[in-house]
C-alpha cells in the first residue's frame, strides 16, 4: 500500500478499519439507534453479494421500500434522514455482530447476513480496492492478499466478521445465506427468503424476479444508472463497473499461486476451527 497522504483515507474504530466517510460520531451513536421493529437489515462483509441481495429485496415487495445507504457510512445527519424516513426501510451494513446497534437486537428485527467463499471475496475486494480512489492504494494481488488475511482492509477481518455472526445463525430474526447458493440455484433462495420475510410471493413472480436479478441484467441495469443517482448500496462508488465485476464462483483460482492456497487454507482452519462452515 502506497502511503503517501493514504493513511487519511481510514481510520480505526473499536480495532476495526473505516474508511474516513464512515465518521467517528456516526458510529459512536449507533450505540443509541433508534431501529424499528420492521427494520430490515442486509448484512455482509464486502463484496459478498450485498447488491444482488438488495435487487432481489426490493423487488420482492410490493409496497413502497426504501434501500437505505449503510448505517455506518456518513456524517450523524445520517440518523435524521433515516429517521425521517415514511416507508419501510431495508438497511444494508457491513458492521460486525458486536458493532450492531443494541436496538436491532432488542427488537429482534430480520436480519439476513449474506456470505461468500472469502478467496472469492479476497479477489472482489481487490479489484475494489483498486480501481477506487476512496481506498488507500494496493499495487499488487500479492499486497492485497497479505492485508486482507491479517484483517487490515476496511472492514476487518473476515474470519471475525463472519464468526461474530455465525455465532447467532440460530437466532430465528436471522437468516444466513450463501453466494455460491443463490449462484446455484437463486429461485430456492428466493423462495426462502420470502418465506423468512413473510412474503406471499407465487412461484411465477420469483421465476421472473431471477430473471431480472441475473448478473447480466443487473450489470446493464443502466436505466437505473441514469434515472436514480444512489444506483448503487455502495457508498464508496457510483461506478457500477466496480460493484458488478464478473459474478462468478471460483475465480480465486485465478490470482492464488499455490503457496498462497496453502496460507489461506491454514489460516483458515486455524481461525474457523469452531465454526460450522
Ligand atoms: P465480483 O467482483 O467477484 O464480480 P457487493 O455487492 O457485496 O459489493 O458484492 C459485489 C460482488 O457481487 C461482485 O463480485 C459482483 O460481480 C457480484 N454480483 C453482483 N450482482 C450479482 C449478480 N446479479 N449475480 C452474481 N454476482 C453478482
Amino acid at each position: 500500500m502506497s502511503n503517501s497522504g493514504e493513511a487519511e483515507l481510514l481510520h480505526t474504530f473499536k480495532g476495526i478499519p473505516f474508511t474516513t466517510r464512515s465518521s467517528p460520531e456516526l458510529l459512536k451513536s449507533l450505540d443509541t439507534f433508534d431501529a424499528r421493529e420492521d427494520d430490515v437489515l442486509l448484512v455482509s462483509y464486502p463484496k459478498s453479494g450485498t447488491h444482488w441481495l438488495a435487487g432481489v429485496i426490493t423487488k420482492l415487495y410490493s409496497t413502497q421500500v426504501t434501500i437505505t445507504s449503510p448505517i455506518e457510512f456518513g456524517d450523524i445527519s445520517q440518523l435524521e434522514q433515516l429517521n425521517k424516513l415514511s416507508s419501510k426501510r431495508i438497511i444494508p451494513t457491513h458492521l460486525d455482530y458486536n458493532m450492531l446497534p443494541p436496538n436491532f437486537k432488542n427488537k429482534k428485527c430480520k436480519m439476513i447476513y449474506i456470505s461468500r467463499n472469502p478467496k472469492d471475496t479476497a479477489v472482489s475486494m481487490f479489484h475494489y480496492y483498486r480501481d477506487n480512489p476512496n481506498l488507500p492504494t494496493v499495487d499488487t494481488w500479492t499486497a492485497f492478499f497479505d492485508l486482507f488475511l491479517k484483517g487490515n482492509v476496511v472492514c476487518g477481518s473476515w474470519f471475525d466478521h463472519f464468526l461474530s455472526w455465525e455465532e447467532h445463525e440460530d437466532e430465528k430474526n436471522i437468516l444466513f445465506l450463501f453466494y455460491e447458493d443463490m449462484k446455484k440455484d437463486l429461485p430456492k433462495v428466493v423462495k426462502e427468503i420470502t418465506l423468512f420475510l413473510s412474503l406471499n410471493v407465487s412461484d411465477n413472480d420469483i421465476q421472473d424476479i431471477c430473471k431480472k436479478s441475473s448478473f447480466s441484467e443487473m450489470k446493464n441495469d443502466t436505466e437505473k444508472e441514469n434515472s436514480d443517482p444512489t444506483h448503487t448500496v455502495c457508498a464508496l462508488t457510483s461506478n457500477r463497473k466496480l460493484i458488478f465485476r464478473k459474478g462468478a464462483v471460483g475465480d480465486w483460482k485465478n490470482y492464488f499461486t499455490p503457496k498462497q492456497n496453502i496460507k489461506f487454507q491454514e489460516i483458515f482452519n486455524e481461525k474457523m476451527k469452531l465454526s460450522k462452515m
